[in-house]
């Protein structure tokens, strides 16, 4: 097949090698993938991202070079016509156009194959995850070990429709951009508008005509003492009323309940703290603004400018990325046995040394064993000579709790993105149930201990209290606390507890 003499150019000839080059690479890395099952997501990146961008880049090249040379031609000879003529009752040119279809048919084939690969792989988590490897790694790393570890970081943060296909890739190309620039927020703020789940994309999955009635909670957490004390509390959650059939009417998932508008304006992006909220009873027509006259001044009791509507991740705001505390993770590790609550006063030399904050991941894994080993061998001499070993291996394992939830580098922990389901550690439900959001009328916003749970359980071996489901206990703290504690929030104590 004879090629126009417009190509054969210096622009063209590049053009030329960029691409042949671009698909031999393709087709070698292809056939490596496809040897290697575990093969590097940066391969993938090459094969369906930056190689063919160097093939449309090659095509350009030729396409570009031919219409120079075209021009140049002309301007020499502006009669001379030079497109080709093709003439389909000649031989040649039917066996030419047949060549110049099949290739069409072929390209047209391996873009359609490769876009969706592109497509697919762009909405996968390891390009998500792997890919931007050290910025993404607190969120991915908390996301593999959450129930949604295998619904991928697409199926939360991009929506539906094409609007939404076009935002994300659009993030992902703004996200690229700033990291090769190494120019981002460290942490990622949580609330950017573009990585907000929409509620609709949960209910995909959850069917919210179909909510759960309610749940047990069993939560065990180990006190800081010699015995490393075991407390256990059973929390009956009223996420819906005792009967599925009445739907969203009552309860915790009341707010979600389509007949009902929540509205509410936090003071920042964090929506930590919420002076003002509005509830709107689409049926009735009945509407209620709740202020916080504490934390909004008499004065700016009107509309406030920015309002905001209740979704589910004003609740559930970590659902695939949650950061536990040090208290938390610990516990966690003593009732996974990963740690032995036999070794005594494990939990307070674990608090000992992760109340330090560090710089880098290095000097945690350097400093927590340190911490740990001195704590016995300084403080209790007669464990360390009998439990040394164990000491050892349980300093490595808290090593490696540490890093499951803290990411020095990225100034990640559990204290930068609390999560608001509770109001253990951080305000929660308490940032509009707090007591003190008040209508006009008088009228405030419920908060006593047994609007959202019953306690059926609670107390430890020694002192082990329960009722049955339709009773509850009242609460016991589990170390009496000094006079006048009792009008704290949990979390001003809790949210540091050991510091
Ligand atoms: C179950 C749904 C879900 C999945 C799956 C999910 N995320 Fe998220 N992600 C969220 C929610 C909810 C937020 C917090 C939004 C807020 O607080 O406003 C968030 C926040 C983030 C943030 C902001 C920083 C932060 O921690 O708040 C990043 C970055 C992020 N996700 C990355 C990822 C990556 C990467 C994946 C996949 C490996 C992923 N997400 C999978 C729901 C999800
Ligand atoms: C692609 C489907 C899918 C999507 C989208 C999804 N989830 Fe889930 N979610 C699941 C599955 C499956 C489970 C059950 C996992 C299990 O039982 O271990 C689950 C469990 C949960 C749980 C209970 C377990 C836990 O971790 O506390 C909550 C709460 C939850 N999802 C909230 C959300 C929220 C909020 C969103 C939207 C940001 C969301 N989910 C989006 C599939 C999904
Ligand atoms: C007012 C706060 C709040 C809102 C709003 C809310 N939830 Fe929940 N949800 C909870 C609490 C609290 C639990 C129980 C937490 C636990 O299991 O520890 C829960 C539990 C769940 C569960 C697990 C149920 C089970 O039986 O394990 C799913 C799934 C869920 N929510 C989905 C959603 C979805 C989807 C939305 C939005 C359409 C939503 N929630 C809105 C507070 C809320
Ligand atoms: C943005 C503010 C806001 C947040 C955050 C919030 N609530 Fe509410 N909640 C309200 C308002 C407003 C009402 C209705 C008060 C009224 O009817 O006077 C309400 C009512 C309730 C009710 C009673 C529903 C019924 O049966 O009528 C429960 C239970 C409840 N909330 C639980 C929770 C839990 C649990 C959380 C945290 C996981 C939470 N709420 C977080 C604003 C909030
Ligand atoms: C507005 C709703 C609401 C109110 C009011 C409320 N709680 Fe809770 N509480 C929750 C939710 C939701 C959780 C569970 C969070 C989770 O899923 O881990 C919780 C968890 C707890 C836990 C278990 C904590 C843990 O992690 O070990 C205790 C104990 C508790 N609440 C005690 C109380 C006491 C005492 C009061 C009264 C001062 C109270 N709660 C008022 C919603 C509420
Ligand atoms: C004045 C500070 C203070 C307040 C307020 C407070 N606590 Fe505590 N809490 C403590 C201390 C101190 C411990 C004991 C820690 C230890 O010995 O390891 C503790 C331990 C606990 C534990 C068992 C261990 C753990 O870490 O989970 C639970 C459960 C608990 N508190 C629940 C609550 C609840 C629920 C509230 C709010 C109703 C609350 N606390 C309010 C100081 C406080």
């Amino acid at each position: 097949m004879r090629l126009p003499s417009s190509i054969y150019n210096w622009l063209s000839i590049t053009g030329f090698i960029v691409v042949f080059n671009s698909l031999i690479l393709m087709l070698f890395i292809h056939v490596f993938t496809l040897l290697y099952n575990n093969h590097s997501s940066y391969l993938d990146v090459y094969i369906y991202v930056i190689l063919p961008l160097s093939l449309v880049l090659g095509v350009i090249l030729i396409l570009c070079g031919m219409y120079i040379r075209i021009k140049k031609d002309r301007k020499g000879n502006p009669k001379e016509r030079n497109l080709p003529v093709i003439d389909f009752n000649e031989k040649p040119d039917q066996i030419i156009m047949a060549k110049i279809g099949t290739i069409t048919v072929i390209f047209l084939i391996a873009s359609f194959l490769g876009s969706y690969k592109a497509y697919l792989y762009t909405n996968s988590s390891e390009f998500c995850g792997e890919l931007c490897h050290n910025t993404m790694k607190p969120e991915y790393t908390t996301y593999l070990n959450s129930s949604h570890a295998k619904v991928s970081c697409m199926g939360c943060h991009a929506g539906e429709g094409a609007g939404w296909f076009v935002q994300s890739r659009l993030s992902i190309v703004g996200m690229a951009y700033s990291m090769f620039t190494n120019n981002f927020p460290r942490p990622i703020p949580a609330s950017a508008e573009t990585l907000r789940p929409d509620r609709k994309t949960c209910e995909n999955c959850h069917w919210p005509q179909k909510f759960y009635t309610r749940k047990l909670l069993n939560q065990v957490s180990y006190l800081a003492d010699s015995a490393n004390t075991e407390w256990n509390i059973s929390l009956l959650l009223k996420l819906g009323p005792k009967n599925t059939a009445r739907g969203l009417k009552e309860g915790i998932h009341w707010h979600i309940n389509p007949d009902v508008r929540i509205e509410y304006s936090p003071t920042n992006e964090s929506r930590e703290i919420i002076p003002w909220i509005r509830y709107t009873n689409l049926k009735t027509g009945v509407v209620k603004i709740f202020t916080n006259p504490e934390q909004l001044p008499a004065a700016k009791n009107e509309d406030p400018d920015k309002i905001l509507t209740m979704d589910c991740m004003d609740c559930h705001n970590r659902p695939s990325h949650l950061f536990l505390s040090a208290p938390d993770f610990i516990d966690h590790a003593l009732s996974a046995g990963i740690l032995s609550p036999q070794l005594p006063y494990i939990k307070k030399a674990a608090m000992e040394a992760l109340k330090q904050a560090f710089e880098t991941t290095a000097s945690a894994r350097e400093y927590i064993p340190k911490s740990i080993c001195n704590f016995y061998s300084i403080g209790h001499k007669e464990i360390w000579k009998s439990r040394k070993d164990l000491i050892e291996a349980s300093a490595r394992k808290i090593v490696q709790e540490y890093e499951k939830n803290n990411f020095p580098e990225m100034k990640v922990d559990a204290s930068c993105y609390p999560s608001h389901l509770g109001h253990m550690e951080s305000n929660g439900c308490f940032r509009c149930h707090s007591g003190k959001h008040i209508t006009k009328s008088g009228e405030l916003i419920p908060s006593n201990c047994n609007l959202c749970h019953s306690i059926i359980e609670q107390g430890s071996s020694a002192n082990f209290n329960f009722t049955n489901l339709k009773d509850t206990l009242e609460f016991v703290h589990p170390v009496p606390l000094k006079k006048g504690a009792a009008n704290k929030a949990c979390s001003d104590c809790h949210k540091a507890l050991y510091n």
